[in-house]
């Protein structure tokens, strides 16, 4: 791998626990819709017929765990869609992607999640959550290192897409990606296909973000630098951990609503390689 780990003595990073956003975050786009409150520790999304809001980590990572508090819009959030997202930049960008498609009241939120590498996506996988997501905050994680991708709901993972390089597949592990997250109007196709337009009597909608964190190894000026914190996960995966496959193998079995491996319909001519490589 062409990568260089620097973390010398001058390496002060610590793994960031902070309340105060202000520190990580800028508010990127949406003309004032995007607030943080609070002394900082609060950031709002807000979304109107006028335009909807967003908001970027300040660093870019190659390798990372990051996580959030999310609260999704409650009510009738049909037609809404709240990202929370790492992505590179460039044609053949990579990108991992947690989506969170509103619903009429009392219908379930859909969480759409997606891996891009060298520009190729194309590996949607669905969920229901087993909780409300609109009554209280909840954490969202994407862990990113050599050896795989997982996408992680109050610590448990529902989703790995693994390091497979040395099978054909590409794995995003030479561009740096940034935080994004958006609040956003796709009301034709976020929910029921795009059955269900959305409600603008219900505006400002609004989703609510809190204690960020972040680790890993941070990019400056093409040099990645590593948090000493890093080491114990940089290489890791969960081949051999039992518990951890079996939370997946649950959120999976009871909660999964769609996975491409398994869209014969879309992939008559054989799905993509990696399907054919995950032996769980
Ligand atoms: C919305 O609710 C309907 C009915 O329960 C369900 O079929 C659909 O998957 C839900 N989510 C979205 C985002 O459409
Ligand atoms: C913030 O998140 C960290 C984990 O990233 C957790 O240990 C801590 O309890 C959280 N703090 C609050 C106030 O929720």
């Amino acid at each position: 791998m062409k990568l260089l780990f620097i973390c010398a003595v001058f390496c002060s990073f610590h793994v960031s626990l902070a309340n105060d956003l202000f520190k990580f975050i800028d508010i990127s786009w949406g003309d004032g819709r995007g607030q943080m409150l609070n002394n900082n520790e609060l950031l709002m999304l807000g979304l109107d017929r006028g335009s909807g809001s967003g908001f970027q980590s300040k660093n870019e990572y190659l390798f990372a765990k990051v996580q959030m508090h999310i609260k999704l819009v409650p009510g009738n959030s049909a037609g809404t869609v709240t990202t929370f997202f790492l992505t590179s930049k460039g044609e053949y960008h990579d990108e991992i992607d947690f989506e969170f498609l509103g619903n009429t009241s009392g219908n379930p939120y859909i969480l759409h999640t997606n891996v891009f590498s060298q520009g190729v996506g194309n590996r949607e996988m669905q969920f229901y959550l087993w909780f409300d997501p609109t009554a209280d905050f909840h954490t969202y994680t994407i862990f990113w290192n050599t050896q795989h991708i997982v996408f992680y709901v109050d610590e448990i993972p529902i989703r790995e897409f693994k390091n497979f390089e040395d099978k054909g597949v590409s794995f995003p592990q030479y561009q740096a990606m940034r935080l994004h997250s958006s609040l956003w109007e796709a009301d034709d196709w976020a929910t029921r296909g795009g059955l269900e337009k959305i409600d603008w009597s219900q505006a400002p909608f609004r989703a609510y973000y809190k204690n960020f964190s972040e680790d890993g190894c941070f990019w400056f000026n093409g040099y990645s630098s590593c948090t000493p914190n890093s080491n114990s996960w940089l290489w890791a995966n969960f081949d051999y951990e039992y518990a951890k496959k079996s939370q997946m193998k649950w959120a999976q079995d009871n909660y999964m609503i769609y996975n491409y491996c398994q869209d014969t319909k879309r992939f008559p001519q054989g799905f993509p390689l990696e399907c054919y490589l995950n032996t769980y």
